[in-house]
This record gives C-alpha cells, sequence and structure tokens, in this order.
C-alpha cells in the first residue's frame, strides 16, 4: 500500500473501491457485490457478502498453518494461573461452547447478555455466539445490578452467560447476588443462565434457571459456523449517553471484520503471529476489538490479562507481561501508566525486564497529557502512540498509523485521520474551523466500516444524537483543534459524558440515582480533572427546605446509593451541598460553566445566567473543598 497521504485520500476518495479491496483479504463463504450502500439516514458495507467472524477468527487459521499457535495466553496475576490456548484448542472451546447455546434453542438473530470477568470463557463465549450469529452484549463486571438489568431489558436476551465472581486486585466480587438482583429488576424474563463457577469465587447457582458452563461442556457437541450476511448484526455494546439510558452500540460482520483486520496491520503494525496486548477489559470496546476480535481475526497472539497495572503484584506487572509473552505492541489507557508512575515514579520495576520485543505503546480511552507520554516515552524507548476513537467507531479514527509509516510524534496529539474517516474541525455553524482554534470534531458520513450502524432498537436516538446537529456528518461528540501539519488534538467531551480512568460513563445517569436521595432537591454531577484517573465525578446537591442532615453523613449515603446502583466503577466519591447551582433563566443547570471552574479554566459569562452571583458562590464552594486539580 501507498504511504500515509497517498492511502488516506484514495480511502476517502475512492472509499467502496479501496475497502472492497481491503475486504478481499478475508476468506469471505461469498465476497462482498457492493462497497458502501446508502438506505435513508443509514450507511451499509459490503452487501451481499457472507461470512463468519469466529471462522475468520478461529477455523480459518487451523485450515492455514496456525493450528498450533498460541491463540489466546491468559494471563492472571490475580489467581497465580497463566493458561495458553492454541488456535485450534481455542476453536475447539467454542464450537463446543456454540454447541451448547445451540442445545438452549439459540440460533441466528437471538441476543445473549455476557457478564464476566477477564477469563478465556468471556471471549469464548462471545466467539461462540459469534460462531452463530447471536447478538452478543457483553457487561462490565464493575457495573451494578441496576446497570445489568436496564441492559438485559433493552438486549432481550434468550440467555445471560455469567461467572460466578470477580477479583478486584484481593477483593473477591460475588456476581451472583448482583444477577439476583438484575433478574429480579428487569422486567424482561431470560430463559436460561449459564455460569462458570470460579474456584477462586463460588457462587450459589439456582435449579431449573442455572446451568453450569463445564456440566454443558462435557457432553456439548462442537457447532459449525453459520453463514452470516456482511450487515448482519455481530454485537450490541452499551456506553454512556448524555441521558440516564444507555445506548446500545450495534456492529456489524462484515464493515468490522474488515476493518479490524486493516488496523491491525496498518494502525498497529503488527504481523500474523506477532503477540498483541490491549491491557483492558472485554466489558469496554478496546476488550472487544482488540484482545478478542482483532488479534484473532489477524492471526496474532492475544493476551487477556486479569489484573491491574499495579498492586498485581507490583507496579513492574505490565513489564513482567511483555517480555514473558513476547509483546511487541502494549495498548493500555493513560490512567494505567499514570498509576505506574505513581507508584514507581523512577521506573525501578522496568529495570528486571528488557522487553526486547517490544515495538510500541499505544494509548487511547482518554486524553493523554503531555508529562505521562513523556514519562512512558524515556521509560520504554519505544514510540508512544497516542490515538483516539469511541465505542461507537469499534476501532481508531485518529492515529499515527505505524504499520504504514511513522510520522512524527507530537505529544498531546491523537494524530492524523485514519483511513475512511474524513475528519473535520466545525465552528458552531458547521463550517471548518480555523487552524488552531477549537471546534467540534464531525466527520463527513459515510463512515468507515466496522463504525456504528446504529442504537439497538432506537434509530431514532442515532439520528438525533449524531446526525441532526450538523447534516451529513456524524457528531462525535468531542472538541478538537486541528494544528497546520494536520494533526488533531483532542480537547475533550462537549457534552456531559465523562472519562474516569478510561472508562466512560454519563453523569446523567449518577444525577438520576443522587436526585432519588430523599433529602436532595436538585442536583448536579459534573466530571472535575483528576491527576490519576484523568477525570472523577463530584455530585453538588442543593437540599430540600427543612432538612436536617449532616453533609457528611449525606455524602456518605450518596457514595453509598451510586455505588449500589451504577457500579463501584464510576468512582463517585465526593458530593458536596450548594445552596443553589447555577442555572440560566430557564432552569438548565450550567455544568459545563461549574466545570470549567473546577478546571480552573477560562469560561465566558453565559448570558442566559439567571444570577451571575451563584458563580461566585460556586467558586468559593469549590476553593473551600479543594476541588479543581489540573494535572499539568
Ligand atoms: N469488577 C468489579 N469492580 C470493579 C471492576 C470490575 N471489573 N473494575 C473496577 N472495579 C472497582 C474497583 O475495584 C474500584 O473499587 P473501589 O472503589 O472499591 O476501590 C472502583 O471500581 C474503581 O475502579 P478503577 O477506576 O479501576 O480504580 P482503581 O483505583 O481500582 O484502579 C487504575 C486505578 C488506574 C489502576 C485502574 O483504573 C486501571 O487499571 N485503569 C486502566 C484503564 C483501562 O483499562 N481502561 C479501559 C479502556 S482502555
Ligand atoms: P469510549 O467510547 O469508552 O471508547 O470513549 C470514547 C471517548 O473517550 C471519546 O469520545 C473521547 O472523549 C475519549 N477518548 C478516547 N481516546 C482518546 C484520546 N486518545 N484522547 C482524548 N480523548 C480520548
Amino acid at each position: 500500500m501507498n504511504r500515509y497521504p497517498e492511502s488516506y485520500e484514495d480511502s476517502i476518495q475512492n472509499k467502496s473501491a479501496f475497502w472492497m479491496s481491503q475486504a478481499s483479504h478475508l476468506d469471505w463463504y461469498q465476497q462482498p457485490t457492493q462497497g458502501v450502500s446508502q438506505e435513508g439516514d443509514f450507511y451499509r458495507w459490503f452487501k451481499g457478502g457472507k461470512l463468519n467472524t469466529a471462522y475468520l477468527a478461529l477455523d480459518y487459521h487451523v485450515a492455514n498453518g496456525r493450528a498450533d499457535q498460541h491463540a489466546l495466553i491468559y494471563d492472571s496475576p490475580v489467581t497465580g494461573k497463566i493458561q495458553h490456548f492454541t488456535y485450534r484448542e481455542l476453536r475447539d472451546e467454542v464450537a463446543r461452547f456454540a454447541g451448547v447455546l445451540q442445545s438452549k434453542g439459540l440460533t441466528k438473530g437471538d441476543t445473549a447478555i455476557i457478564y464476566m470477568p477477564m477469563i478465556p470463557q468471556a471471549a469464548i463465549a462471545m466467539l461462540a455466539c459469534a460462531r452463530l450469529g447471536v447478538i452478543h452484549s457483553v457487561v462490565f463486571g464493575g457495573f451494578a445490578a441496576h446497570e445489568l438489568a436496564i441492559r438485559i431489558d433493552d438486549a432481550q436476551p434468550k440467555v445471560l452467560i455469567a461467572a460466578t465472581g470477580g477479583i478486584e486486585i484481593q477483593r473477591k466480587i460475588s456476581y451472583m447476588p448482583i444477577i439476583n438482583e438484575a433478574l429480579e429488576e428487569a422486567s424482561h424474563k431470560i430463559d436460561h443462565c449459564i455460569i462458570y463457577q470460579r474456584t477462586e469465587v463460588a457462587g450459589d447457582l439456582i435449579d431449573g434457571r442455572d446451568f453450569d458452563w463445564d456440566t454443558l461442556m462435557a457432553t456439548a457437541e462442537a457447532a459449525a459456523p453459520v453463514e452470516l450476511d456482511a450487515t448482519d448484526p455481530l454485537y450490541i455494546l452499551y456506553t454512556s449517553g448524555t441521558t440516564g439510558k444507555p445506548k446500545g452500540i450495534v456492529r456489524d460482520n462484515g464493515g468490522h471484520a474488515t476493518a479490524l483486520k486493516f488496523s491491525m496491520q496498518y494502525v498497529y503494525g503488527v504481523d500474523p503471529g506477532d503477540v498483541f496486548w490491549a491491557a483492558s477489559d472485554v466489558g469496554w470496546v478496546v476488550g472487544h476489538s482488540y484482545i478478542v476480535y482483532g488479534p484473532l481475526l489477524h492471526g496474532c497472539t492475544s493476551i487477556m490479562f486479569e489484573g491491574k497495572p499495579i498492586k498485581t503484584p507490583d507496579p513492574g506487572t505490565f513489564w513482567r507481561v511483555i517480555d514473558q509473552h513476547k509483546v511487541k505492541v502494549l495498548f493500555t489507557a493513560p490512567t494505567a501508566i499514570r498509576a505506574i508512575k505513581k507508584e514507581d515514579p523512577n521506573g525501578t520495576h522496568r529495570q528486571s525486564y528488557p522487553m526486547q520485543t517490544l515495538k510500541f505503546l499505544f494509548l487511547a480511552g482518554e486524553r493523554c497529557d503531555v508529562a505521562t507520554h513523556e514519562w512512558a516515552s524515556q521509560l520504554l524507548n519505544v514510540p508512544v502512540i497516542d490515538h483516539w476513537w469511541q465505542t461507537e467507531s469499534g476501532w481508531p479514527m485518529l492515529a499515527n498509523m505505524v504499520g504504514l509509516e511513522l510520522m512524527p510524534i507530537k505529544p498531546g496529539s491523537a494524530g492524523k485521520p485514519v483511513h475512511g474517516y474524513d475528519i473535520q474541525v466545525l465552528d458552531l455553524e458547521g463550517h471548518e474551523a480555523p487552524t488552531n482554534q477549537e471546534g467540534i470534531l464531525a466527520i463527513q458520513l459515510p463512515l468507515a466500516p466496522g463504525a456504528l450502524m446504529t442504537i439497538w432498537g432506537n434509530d431514532a436516538r442515532f439520528h438525533k444524537g449524531y446526525l441532526e446537529r450538523f447534516p451529513g456528518y456524524y457528531l462525535a461528540g468531542d472538541g478538537a483543534i486541528k494544528d497546520e501539519d494536520g494533526y488533531l488534538y483532542i480537547t475533550g467531551r462537549i457534552d456531559d459524558v465523562i472519562n474516569v480512568a478510561g472508562h466512560r460513563l454519563s453523569t446523567a445517569e449518577m444525577e438520576e440515582v443522587v436526585a432519588a436521595h430523599e433529602a436532595v432537591a436538585e442536583c448536579a454531577v459534573i466530571g472535575i480533572e483528576d491527576a490519576l484517573k484523568g477525570q472523577v465525578p463530584v455530585g453538588f446537591v442543593v437540599l430540600k427546605g427543612g432538612v436536617d442532615i449532616a453533609s457528611v453523613e449525606l455524602e456518605k449515603e450518596l457514595i453509598q446509593m451510586v455505588r449500589s446502583k451504577v457500579g463501584p466503577v464510576a468512582s463517585f466519591k465526593r458530593a458536596v451541598v450548594a445552596i443553589r447551582l447555577p442555572k440560566t433563566r430557564s432552569g438548565k443547570i450550567l455544568r459545563r460553566t461549574m466545570r470549567a471552574i473546577a478546571d480552573g479554566k477560562d469560561y465566558n459569562m453565559p448570558s442566559t445566567i439567571e444570577d451571575p452571583a451563584v458563580l461566585g458562590e460556586i467558586t468559593a464552594l469549590m476553593e473551600n473543598q479543594k476541588m479543581g486539580i489540573a494535572f499539568q
């Protein structure tokens, strides 16, 4: 392929031809007849094509010389286990679990929820669904019962596939009480639960409802991959939006497989046979694309790591994994690097591990501050590549495409547009923003293959949330600046979505919980900058008249409520009482202005503000509470 500028232009100007050529690298049952096609608001990729993603990720490699190569290495410092699966072994497990699903009556087009920690069974369950055309929806283990219930009601699954628990450093999290509560709360009723019993966190199964994974697998027959249309959905993955209800991002099969294979080679610069490690979780899009599907579609070895960057057992654990399993590319979130830096600022642990195979460190999920970028570059002595994407895209949209050519690295920038994504920075009127001026990141339609098809069961929300603001463009929800060399700098979300330790969360969802407290008249939850996690949520609450509750007591109760409704991953640890909140004359809380005050940024006095004096009160409150830590 040509170098970056020419091939990128080709991917935009000759979109269909360019991607049809990329698609031809896959082993389709039937080649597609069309590149991109439009139906109203929707674009579809590779109509006429028939394929199976699990076949491409496993059977294809077994039949083409990789049967004995490791497909997956499960490395779990929290249990002390390391387990290797060759492509043949993983294919066999997946085929058998697909047989289990078939025996429970699941067929193409059904949905299944997967609620599992970072164990191989999670990947096996995902791939088994893909094998049958069952649409999976993985729910992150750090979400509470209520969040699981919301997703059950939205996805309407026939089956819930889960494990009995997860392990957070040393804390054992029992999943069964969470599952029981979620199933109780959900109005949609599930036929069966298939539960993987973990010896480390055993759980009680309920007779008649729950079936033991191992027992079913012992007698299961392997199921063959089912021929699917390129446009059939592969999975739904819920992500936070600006309301209390998460959005089910729907991904197709054909565009997804084509895009991920392309990205492994040209974005990440790995070849089949290389070891690739995304230190994320299967509950997030990074885990879907780069722990499970991407590396396997490309014939790589993928690492599934059940641990944290620190304390499992020490801040050298990432370097140990890279060294031991010969990792070529590590992908993680900047927060993980900040956590390591905090515990081991001089990089002492790194000295024990030569890491000769490591070629690149990729970072995404949140803004990477320059200090973290520089620290990692010096410590690892490899190029550190910040790149930008979203659950919606499923794969990178801005990057330094090292598989084509390593462009000069500019710390603070997430790079240049990736093939297929025509990325623009627009002003409020929808015109191109001047160079070096902040604007709104928008992408000219159609998006590249692999990007979302719609929001599950809610085409209207898809249209309203992404397409309405600038006709002909997809609104990404981020602000950005383009410099004179065409590099983009992401300046943060333009809505109320926040990023906490690389986890995307909705402040609206937390506000719903906080507002439900009997003492609270109204509230605002905003994300403020945090030196470790990038952002953390903070609640500002106004009490109902006549309520008598100590603020410390109230804070404790609110923290507990958010923890048990949204989940510990929300990291909601602060709630302060305010006399009143800044609002517009029409009653809208000025969250963005509050955020700017907390982060010490300049802001314009909103012309619609009801009473400007409130901003002074809020500023004093924040100062009083020692809030607002800009980390640069
Ligand atoms: N199941 C149950 N609980 C979970 C969980 C899971 N899968 N994941 C996180 N939690 C809990 C944590 O135990 C913690 O609980 P606590 O409040 O009782 O301590 C809480 O949710 C917050 O978790 P986290 O934000 O991960 O903070 P942490 O202090 O435990 O760890 C880091 C901080 C930086 C080490 C950690 O966030 C990290 O490794 N981040 C990497 C980011 C990442 O992988 N992002 C994915 C996108 S690329
Ligand atoms: P998620 O859907 O969880 O992947 O979160 C996507 C959001 O994370 C984006 O819209 C951005 O706000 C943020 N994000 C992801 N990668 C980056 C990055 N490299 N730099 C800045 N923000 C990022």
